[in-house]
This record gives C-alpha cells, sequence and structure tokens, in this order.
C-alpha cells in the first residue's frame, strides 16, 4: 500500500486563525506532541512574520529530530533568506515558497502580469534551493488559477527543483469531484510530475476540506497538509484526524497508510485545543466529546451486544480509553500515578504531587472520575506558566433580588490582597474583584464553559480571552465550581499576561 505523507500545519496555518495565537514555549508543546503522532513534516511556521514566529520556528527545528521541520516563505529573497537561518539547526529542514497564481490574485494583490509571477517562482524555487534539497512550492489560489497557467507554472517550479508542488484550494471554493479532477490533470499534463511529491491544502469556507484532500488522494495526491481539530484561517483546514481515521477505517476504498500513531490523536487534539482555547464541538468527527458516545437505548443495546453494530472505529483507536469509573477516593498516589501513565502523562515528582492532591479534592466532591476528568487536572494545573497570582479564596453573594458580590482573595508573593465588587452576574463581580487587585484590566472577547463529563458534579471547564494592549491572552480553569473556574481561568489569563507583558 502507498503512503500519503502527514503534513501538518496547525502551527502555521492553523495559528492563523484570529485568537489561536500561541507563545513559543506552547508552540514547541504542540510540535513535541505532533512528533509523538508521527507526523511526516511539521510546517513550524513564517519566519519572517515577525521575530515570535522567527523564534518559535527556530526552537522547533532545534529540538525536533524526526519529522521535517518546514517553514513558510513568501517567493521573495527576503523570506527565504528568514528561513533559512531559522531552519538552520534543523536535522531535516524544508523552505516552502508560496506566490498567488489566480487571475484575481495577479491583478488585485500582486499587480503582476503571469510572466513575471512565473518569473518570480522560479527564482524563488531556486533560490531556496541553495540552502535545502528539500523545496515545496504552491501556486496560491491554486484551485481559481488557469489550468494552463498552473501547469506552465507547476512544471517550471518543478524544473527549478522543487522536490514538492502543493495545491491549495486556498478560499474552500472547490468541489471534491472537480478538485479531484484537478488534481488528475495535473499529473497528466505537467511534465516531471511524476518525479517529485504532489501535495493538497484545502481549506474549510463550504465544509469540504476533508472531503476535497481524500478526492485529492483518490486521484494521485500522495502528500494532505493539514490541522488537528481542522484549525485555521477563517472556517479552518483539513482536519488532520479525519483524514487519517478516514483512510484507517475505510481502506477498502482508500487503500493507502499513513504514519500517524492514531493512539496519540486524542491527546493531541485536547492539547491543541486547551492551549489555543478553541473548544472541540461536541459532534466534531473524530475528537467531539460525543463522537463515541450513544444516547439512544437502541443504539446503547447494540453496542452491548456488538460494538460494531453502532461503532466504525473504536475510540480506543484514538487514544480514547472509555473506562468508565477510573478512579475513586481511596485510590493511592501508585495507583493515579499508573492511570497517568496510560493516559501519556509523565509527571515529576512535584507535579505529581499537586496533581494528586487536586485529584484527591475531586474525588471528595465526585462519586466518580473519569479520565477526561484526570486530563483536565493535569492541564489546569501541570501546563501552567508561574502563577504570580493564586486564587485563595472567593465568597460570592447572588441571587434573583441582590445585587451580586464578589469577595476576592488572592496571594501574590506570599502577601494575601482581598478586595470586592459587584457586577452584572456572579462572573462579572468575581472578574471586577480580580481588576480591582491586581490593577490589570483586560477586555474580555472570549468566554466559554464546558462540563468535562456527564453528571451534576462534573467538572466546568472555563476558558477566556482576555485583550491587553492589543494581545489576546488565554487562561483556563476548571472545578466543580463554575464561578471558581472562571475565576481561576481570568487570573490565570492574568499571569500569562504578567508572564509575557
Ligand atoms: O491556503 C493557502 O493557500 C496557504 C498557502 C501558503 C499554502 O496556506
Ligand atoms: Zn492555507
Amino acid at each position: 500500500m502507498e503512503k500519503i505523507i502527514i503534513f501538518d500545519t496547525t502551527l502555521r496555518d492553523g495559528e492563523q486563525a484570529p485568537g489561536a495565537s500561541l507563545e513559543t514555549k506552547q508552540k514547541l508543546e504542540i510540535a513535541k506532541q505532533l512528533e509523538s503522532l508521527n507526523v511526516d513534516i511539521i510546517e513550524a511556521g513564517f519566519p519572517v512574520a515577525s521575530p515570535g514566529d522567527f523564534e518559535a520556528v527556530a526552537i522547533i527545528a532545534k529540538e525536533i529530530s524526526r519529522p521535517v521541520v518546514c517553514a513558510l516563505a513568501r517567493s521573495l529573497k527576503k523570506d527565504i533568506d528568514a528561513a533559512k537561518e531559522a531552519l538552520k539547526k534543523a536535522k531535516h529542514p524544508r523552505i516552502h515558497v508560496f506566490l498567488a497564481t489566480s487571475k484575481i490574485h495577479m491583478k488585485y494583490k500582486l499587480r503582476k502580469p503571469e510572466a513575471e509571477v512565473l518569473k518570480q517562482a522560479v527564482e524563488a524555487v531556486r533560490y531556496a534551493k541553495r540552502f535545502t534539497s528539500d523545496v515545496e512550492f504552491s501556486p496560491e489560489d491554486a484551485s481559481r488559477t488557469q489550468k494552463e497557467f498552473l501547469y506552465r507554472v507547476l512544471e517550471a517550479v518543478i524544473k527549478a527543483g522543487a522536490t514538492t508542488v502543493n495545491i491549495p484550494d486556498t478560499v474552500g471554493y472547490a468541489m471534491p469531484q472537480q478538485f479531484g479532477e484537478l488534481i488528475r490533470l495535473i499529473r497528466e499534463n505537467v511534465s516531471g510530475i511524476d518525479k517529485i511529491v504532489l501535495s493538497v491544502h484545502c481549506h474549510n469556507d463550504l465544509g469540504l476540506a476533508v472531503a476535497n484532500s481524500l478526492s485529492a488522494i483518490k486521484n494521485g495526491a500522495r502528500q494532505v497538509e493539514c490541522t488537528i481539530n481542522g484549525l485555521g484561517e477563517r472556517a479552518g483546514n483539513a482536519a488532520l484526524e479525519e483524514i487519517v481515521m478516514a483512510i484507517k477505517t475505510r481502506r477498502d476504498f482508500l487503500p493507502f497508510t499513513t504514519s500517524i500513531r492514531t493512539t496519540e490523536i486524542y491527546k493531541t487534539s485536547r492539547l491543541v485545543s486547551s492551549l489555543t482555547g478553541f473548544t472541540v464541538q461536541p459532534n466534531k468527527a473524530i475528537v467531539g466529546r460525543n463522537a463515541f458516545r450513544h444516547e439512544s437505548g437502541i443504539h446503547q443495546d447494540g453496542i452491548l451486544k456488538e460494538p460494531r453494530t453502532y461503532e466504525i472505529m473504536s475510540p480506543e483507536d484514538i487514544g480514547l480509553k472509555i473506562s468508565g469509573l477510573v478512579l475513586g477516593k481511596h485510590s493511592g498516589r501508585h495507583a493515579f500515578n499508573e492511570r497517568l501513565k496510560k493516559l501519556g502523562f509523565r509527571l515529576k515528582s512535584k507535579e505529581l504531587e499537586r496533581a494528586f492532591m487536586r485529584f484527591k479534592e475531586l474525588a471528595d466532591k465526585k462519586k466518580e472520575v473519569f479520565d477526561e476528568d484526570i486530563v483536565a487536572i493535569i492541564e489546569d494545573e501541570i501546563k501552567q506558566i508561574p502563577q504570580t497570582w493564586h486564587l485563595e479564596y472567593l465568597h460570592i453573594v447572588s441571587g434573583t433580588d441582590t445585587v451580586p458580590t464578589a469577595t476576592v482573595r488572592l496571594r501574590y508573593k506570599n502577601k494575601i490582597i482581598q478586595d470586592a465588587a459587584s457586577g452584572d452576574g456572579p462572573v462579572d463581580a468575581c472578574y471586577r474583584a480580580i481588576e480591582r487587585i491586581t490593577g490589570i484590566k483586560g477586555e474580555l472577547e472570549d468566554y466559554t464553559i464546558k462540563s468535562v463529563t456527564k453528571g451534576r458534579e462534573a467538572l466546568g471547564e472555563v476558558t477566556v480571552k482576555l485583550k491587553y494592549k492589543g494581545k489576546l491572552f488565554t487562561g483556563r480553569g476548571a472545578t466543580t465550581d463554575v464561578i471558581e473556574a472562571s475565576a481561576k481561568a481570568y487570573v490565570n489569563a492574568i499571569n500569562k499576561i504578567v508572564y509575557k507583558g
């Protein structure tokens, strides 16, 4: 069976999603998890775009050993120089150059005629080739490009040394049959195409990114560019987990393999969701909370008799261990640590101690502690930046006929500071009190709340996005009390402001 190369662009195109920006440390954490997932290529960023992007690509290039690390560049010398510089320490560097080729982009955006665009693309590939043998070229907006011109550009960049050519459906305009046909025509009309890797990159504006990618594979594409949870510009990119599981589940129709360790999918999805603050919709294919849940009696009965009656994949395939009741309040440290290892976490002894304390507190409040609860505790407690401000105490007065009031006590460098405030609701009152204490007043851009598992005593997980001096900071908090979780999320975002400035 032929292999489909998985090119992950979560850290580049995914991070372009408005509000999804990540710090370098978080990008490195995701890159390491992508390595555990065993993706073939990690597109780590767009180095010329900002010093932060440059730094992230450089660190990822240094730290990641097996996958190819790729940096994006416009077809300009200064972009390619920045990409080369950022990739200096990469074991397997790739430079990805792109240039728009559709009439609309050439006329209004580039303001250049075809001949000039073609020349620029060739020169860019030749220039990138001086630094690495692995060069990818993307004719941006390829699906809306005149076919004859597209063939000419592809042929020319292949002659110039491109080893991968990537066909982007930049604006998510293509239909699956049409996009598959385009790939077939490219294979039939571009000389030299059989010597290089043909790739696709689909956006999801019409909800067809995965369908278009699969249709392209059927017609000869051998690399797909995708992101975890389908994160990306506008409606996002093709979701990695959906493409990989479609190939794995429908081998009869798609006789291909990928290198992906599918049991790492769930963990990767959780990590990207928690670090970007983009929650995954419950009915999202593969990684949504409900993707493997069966509510109707008829379905439950079928599943108990034979899981394959209603399950085309098993939850274990994506690393989701539906183990029901995992641990209870009598469980010890050893059992807890063993469970953590099964979930893929290796904690240092101090971290383990903190996580275990949180687990015990939770087990006291909650009869059943599920794997999802444990994952939430780890993400909430362990993967933290320095806790400059720490929530010590919270008291809320709220009701139908009362002005909601919050009394909050925060710890700051061994000093306890208390203040109170009223607001439109208990959360607002709480946030006002926190602002009074810390002196930091951000603009609340987004607030989401979800339960981690089912049941009244479930953990509530709150994510906030706070805008401060033009930058967005994401904070998370999870406890069984949703107001406390809201306060923790807010304090977490403030700690990021203090840490990152
Ligand atoms: O969508 C797009 O066209 C891109 C290119 C840079 C590949 O992201
Ligand atoms: Zn894109």
